[in-house]
């Protein structure tokens, strides 16, 4: 019997080490933001949003609302002028998105999103869609390499504990295996913060910083495993519910 192949998992901890990893080509991305940007996604498409178009400057959404699209957007966590809706998870609920397109711009979020557009295969993950990314990425059996927007291109807590929870989760249950230290270290800091997340995450500066904005409300939102099975993957330049590819 043909032994099983062995599938690489990788972790990048900020978009600007993301020109260093050689294997893009062969892996699925996945791009994670949970302090809020891709938690505000997979909201959306919870909550039957048809499309999201990343934008990576605020040029390019103003021309998008210029032509009459709905428009998202936040810089340093404040919604930026003009937007139709911030970046707080609960804004991407209900009538607001159902059925519609909204275009987003984010400090972090967009831009590693930025960063990877010319790769094949692009997903969103935050720990809404947790088992369903697991189960997808198992099934595809491809290399992943997981793209945490970090913030201003420096590490943060909430990104890598996640890449943590996603590399323990297809180590153990999958025949993926961690050759890298940073997935080595984001599984290490999984292990100290699962037990109680919202604890650990009190060093988050990012948390702090949604606290002195008064946006912490979504916290525990954010870190809520398994709220939905969408997954958001990206196509020509927005993305779609995985389903409707
Ligand atoms: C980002 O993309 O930088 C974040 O989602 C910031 C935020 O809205 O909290």
């Amino acid at each position: 019997m043909e032994k099983e192949k062995i599938r690489n998992l990788e972790v990048c901890f900020s978009p600007a080490n993301f020109p260093f990893y050689q294997n893009k080509e062969e892996s699925i991305i996945v791009i994670v933001d949970i302090l809020r940007a891709t938690t505000a996604i997979c909201t959306a498409f919870e909550h039957k949003v048809a499309k999201i178009i990343p934008v990576a400057t605020l040029e390019e959404t103003y021309k998008y609302k210029n032509s009459g699209f709905l428009i998202a957007g936040e810089r340093d966590g404040k919604v930026i002028e003009g937007a139709d809706f911030g970046n707080s998870p609960y804004n991407f609920m209900g009538n607001a998105v159902k059925n519609k397109t909204i275009v987003i711009t984010t400090t972090n979020g967009t831009q590693a999103v930025e960063m990877a557009k010319n790769c094949l295969d692009i997903v969103i993950g935050s720990f809404l869609n947790l088992n369903a990314l697991c189960e997808m990425l198992i099934k595809q059996n491809k290399d992943v390499l997981i793209l945490c927007a970090g913030w201003k291109n420096r590490f943060n807590l909430e990104d890598s504990i996640f890449a943590g929870a996603v590399a323990e989760k297809l180590n153990n249950e999958a025949n993926y295996s961690l050759n890298c230290d940073s997935a080595m270290a984001s599984v290490d800091l999984w292990q100290i913060a699962k037990n109680n997340i919202l604890d650990y995450i009190e060093k988050s500066s990012h948390r702090h910083r949604l606290k002195k904005l008064g946006l912490d409300d979504v916290l525990e939102y954010c870190f809520t495993p398994n709220i939905t099975k969408t997954i958001p993957v990206f196509k020509e330049n927005y993305f779609v519910e995985i389903s409707k590819l």
